[in-house]
């Protein structure tokens, strides 16, 4: 039975995962989206303070749900980077003490690993396949041919595509996080394609979404929908125009998306599915049109259910499961830092 703690960001989570049986007995999430939404992003100091605050708690109903106390627990997994510092701390200064507390082994887990695999809780993925990690911190692409043992072939080499959702939501003054509502108000046109943003590095398996932020700006400044001397939206952005960028733009982001799955089919033929996790694969939008994608070259595709896809302690304790098995643990000497 694994205990794993996720607080590598703003969403503080634990689970209990049954690795004998493949069973995610709790998942736990506690989203501090409240918080942040006021400054339309997250603020590192009050995420960790938030993650301090809450951690005992969510460990608590964690094991009340899944009936299950700390003597049944042989295993505690935390994620221990990459992430913001100060979050990550908490989480895995709570995982030391109850590992050294129980005299239990421990296992540090990185989060990547856990979204990229995160997709494997609930399916039987063949290898190898594609894994399209996007998130509000990460953007990349993977061959993943085995658990634990990934390849990375593309990155983001300034913005994440979350992040690009929550700049642009932010420019055109909508709420944080910004992804869903980009998808709610692209829905209501019809995910139509206004205004053909610019689809960036289209031959290489790497990405760039902050060009595509300026882009999105100085077409609102070249429309007098956005004052760039105060930065400030102007009342002339009405409901429709907000409705015509986010639709526009996350039309481009799926263009985007399937541009660099085919080039990666292309470099790596021998793949049999395509994956896409990661908080911005809670967007039925884009998972329809890679699925139908993938399905169009007989490929199978997969993405987590939308609890899977954010932040989760879940991930995390599926990892351990199989770093268990090889063997691969950690000591009491884990850190928030490389040494
Ligand atoms: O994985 P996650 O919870 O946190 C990170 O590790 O970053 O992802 C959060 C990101 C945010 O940028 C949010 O805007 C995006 O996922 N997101 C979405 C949707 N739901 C969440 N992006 C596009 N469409 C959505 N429906
Ligand atoms: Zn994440």
């Amino acid at each position: 039975m694994i205990f794993a703690i996720e607080t590598s960001c703003d969403e503080t989570s634990c689970a209990v995962y049954d690795e004998q049986r493949h069973q995610l007995l709790s998942n736990i999430i506690f989203s501090q989206i409240d918080l942040h939404q006021y400054y339309g992003g997250v603020i590192p100091e009050l995420a960790s303070h938030a993650q301090l605050e809450k951690i005992t708690s969510v460990a608590q109903e964690a094991l009340s749900k899944a009936k299950k106390t700390l003597f049944d627990i042989n295993t505690v997994a935390v994620t221990y980077k990459p992430g913001l510092p100060g979050s990550l701390l908490v989480g895995v200064a709570f995982a030391k003490a109850l590992a050294w507390a129980q005299q239990k082994p421990i296992i540090g887990v990185n989060h990547l690993e856990g979204h990229v695999f995160s997709a494997s809780i609930e399916h039987d993925i063949p290898f190898p396949y594609l894994c399209i990690t996007a998130s509000g911190g990460h953007t990349s692409l993977y061959i993943v041919h085995n658990f634990g043992d990934m390849q990375l072939i593309g990155q983001t080499i300034d913005d994440a595509a979350g992040e690009a959702f929550d700049k642009v939501a932010k420019l055109i003054g909508l709420a944080y996080p910004g992804g869903p509502i980009i998808e709610k108000l692209a829905r209501e046109v019809h995910f139509q394609d206004f205004f053909h943003y610019p689809r960036s590095m289209p031959h290489s398996l790497d990405f760039s979404f902050s060009g595509l932020k300026t882009a999105v700006l100085y077409h609102l400044v070249e429309k007098n929908y956005y004052d760039l001397a105060t930065k400030k939206l102007l009342p002339s952005c009405s409901y429709e125009i907000k409705q015509q960028v986010a639709s526009s733009l996350l039309v481009c982001m799926k263009d985007i998306f399937i541009q660099k799955i085919a080039l990666a089919i292309k470099h790596h033929p021998n793949i049999q599915a395509i994956a896409l996790v990661g908080g911005v694969a809670c967007n039925k939008y884009l998972k329809e049109h890679l699925a139908n994608y993938a399905h169009a070259h007989q490929l199978s595709f997969f993405s987590p259910s939308p609890l899977l896809c954010t932040d989760n302690a879940g991930m995390i304790a599926f990892v351990a499961g199989y770093k268990m098995k090889q063997g691969k643990f950690s000591d009491q000497t884990l850190d928030v830092f490389d040494r």
